[in-house]
């Protein structure tokens, strides 16, 4: 871990108005639920053209939900990881303006952060495409996976944006004002390949914004989009870059 980067990180947030953080898998991984695109990713083991696409539910939800019963067994033991707790007390310290997130694990709002975009939606409610049904699923446990709708017997669908499915208005609408009237963002553990979601920290460049990237590896923001990478693991980084903030102020 490059400490002048994580002093510059500090020293970057204190100095920003408006910092917000923009959020992908890899800071979920230190809670036990891989990533997508990393060696033991997600996408290893599942197609996501087979998996991952709203076509696929529609022609074959019982495969999907193979997938599915994959992701909540993880969700559903998962807890918030240092990452997650650091970005909430940055947001206690009134230093953390929002959280965009690309998860839909929720570990975010369990961390204690209050205001949360889930720009690809979330898992806690599940939705009948049929008859429009949507049910509360944090009660859900494994044996009830995969749930069917009350009135109709459809297997339901997580409210998660699968590919080929529109991000949700009020998030579209919510990042976009965040990411116009932001000073800084911390992008954290994405591989900034999935679109519209990896245009918020371009957005926010292009009106001045200092973007900071906490990643394992370089990505496509990398010297041309982020004014700095700190290479590492968001578990440690975030926790050092909380301490240093709380040293400088
Ligand atoms: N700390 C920081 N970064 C990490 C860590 C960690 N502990 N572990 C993994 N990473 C990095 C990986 O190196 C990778 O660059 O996090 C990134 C995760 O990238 P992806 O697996 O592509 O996940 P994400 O960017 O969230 O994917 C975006 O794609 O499949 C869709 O809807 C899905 O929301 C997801 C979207």
């Amino acid at each position: 871990m490059d400490y002048t980067l994580i002093q510059r990180a500090a020293k970057d947030i204190l100095n920003s108005k408006k910092t917000i953080a923009f959020t992908g898998a890899g800071i979920s991984v230190e809670s036990g639920i891989p990533d997508f695109r990393s060696a033991g990713g997600l996408w290893e083991k599942f197609d996501p053209e087979e998996y991952a696409h709203i076509y696929a539910f529609h022609s074959n939800p019982e495969k999907v939900w193979m997938m599915l019963k994959d992701m909540f067994s993880l969700i559903m033991e998962a807890k918030p990881n240092p990452a997650h707790i650091g970005l909430a007390e940055l947001e206690r310290m009134g230093y953390l303006s929002s959280v965009i997130t690309q998860n839909v694990d929720g570990l975010h709002q369990a961390a204690g952060n209050h205001h949360v975009i889930e720009f690809h939606g979330t898992h806690r409610t599940l939705s009948c495409l049929k008859c429009s049904t949507t049910i509360d699923g944090t009660s859900l446990k494994m044996e009830d996976l995969p749930p069917r709708c009350s009135r109709c017997s459809s297997l339901l669908k997580p409210d998660v944006v699968f590919f080929g499915e529109p991000i949700p208005w009020e998030a579209q609408v919510s990042s976009l004002k965040e990411s116009k009237s932001c000073t800084a963002v911390l992008v954290i553990g994405t591989s900034a390949v999935v679109y519209p979601a990896a245009s918020i920290p371009v957005t926010a460049k292009e009106r001045g914004a200092t973007i900071i990237e906490i990643n394992m590896e370089p990505t496509p923001l990398t010297n041309v989009i982020s004014d700095y990478l700190i290479l590492g693991s968001a578990g440690e980084i975030i926790p050092a870059i909380v301490e240093e903030v709380k040293r400088q102020r």
